[in-house]
């Protein structure tokens, strides 16, 4: 018996109960499967893969076919947590039609149950198209990884009236589009409250203070896995990076000695001279 997958509307319900939502980010289906066990209940395969996983120094360079392959990986690990799939740079600007066919793929092939797209105003149709085929979107607003250059960075977002007030207008504007959630990443704790009191949807913070409807964390940054550079914001709840670089450092030390292997069996085989 396969145990019940949290839907869209459970996150929904969560935020009028007043309960807070967890998420992580995932990649495999290892750790999916960990996470998915301790209780978390949404798994967001990050665009962010690309500079956790895969040694990019940006997300700019994830394509579609890495994202499914990773969706696909999270959703075969996990049975109960929620599993958002994250639409990479250029697969959802250019057309509505070509964001339709990059979300489908990542519902049908990497059997995510919704996807993530960054951006407000600029991407409402595409929020409105998907949504209105079924496909559930949650929203990024603050900084904008795929949008590094035209930030000119990863620094703060929404310190100024004008960019706040700019932020909150877009997240009304994604959730009369029909938006589940909207993710709001480092942007000042008072303008998430603001946002999270205006919007009837869930808020999922990262870096944007306490009163966010749930929290959402690279994963590697709080495992203290490294694979990027962990902002000041992400609390590390464990180095799990030196406790494998001391098991391997033992593993090299038995193999050099000779320690381990520490015992050949004895064999069941004569072999011929
Ligand atoms: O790609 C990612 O991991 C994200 C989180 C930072 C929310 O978008």
């Amino acid at each position: 018996m396969h145990a019940k997958r949290i839907r869209i509307t459970d996150l929904k319900l969560k935020k009028q109960r007043g309960e807070k939502i967890t998420m992580l980010t995932a990649y495999d289906a290892m750790m999916a499967g960990i996470f998915d066990q301790s209780g978390i209940d949404a798994l967001l395969v990050g665009d962010s893969v690309g500079m956790v996983m895969l040694g990019h120094n940006s997300t700019l360079p994830v394509t579609l076919d890495d994202m499914v392959h990773h969706t696909a990986a999270v959703s075969r690990g996990s049975a109960r947590a929620l599993v958002i799939a994250d639409m990479p740079f250029m697969t959802y600007q250019v057309s509505v039609a070509e964001a339709v066919r990059s979300a489908g793929r990542l519902l049908q092939e990497g059997a995510a149950a919704a996807v993530k797209i960054e951006g407000g105003r600029s991407v409402v149709d595409v929020v409105r198209r998907l949504v209105e085929i079924g496909i559930p979107v949650m929203g990024h607003l603050g900084v904008l990884p795929q949008s590094v250059h035209q930030m000119g960075g990863y620094s703060q977002q929404g310190t100024d009236s004008k960019q706040a007030e700019t932020m909150i207008a877009d997240a009304i504007v994604l959730a009369e589009a029909g938006a589940f959630a909207i993710v709001l990443e480092s942007i000042p704790g008072e303008l998430a409250h603001v946002i999270t009191e205006r919007v009837n949807i869930p808020t999922i913070g990262i870096g944007a203070g306490p009163d966010c409807d749930g929290q959402v964390l690279v994963s590697s940054d709080m495992l203290g896995l490294g694979g990027s550079v962990a902002p000041p914001f992400a609390t590390q709840y464990v180095n799990i990076g030196d406790v494998v670089k001391s098991a391997t450092r033992a593993y090299i030390e038995d193999v050099e000695s000779g320690r381990y292997p520490a015992h050949i069996r004895p064999t069941q085989i004569t072999i011929a001279k």
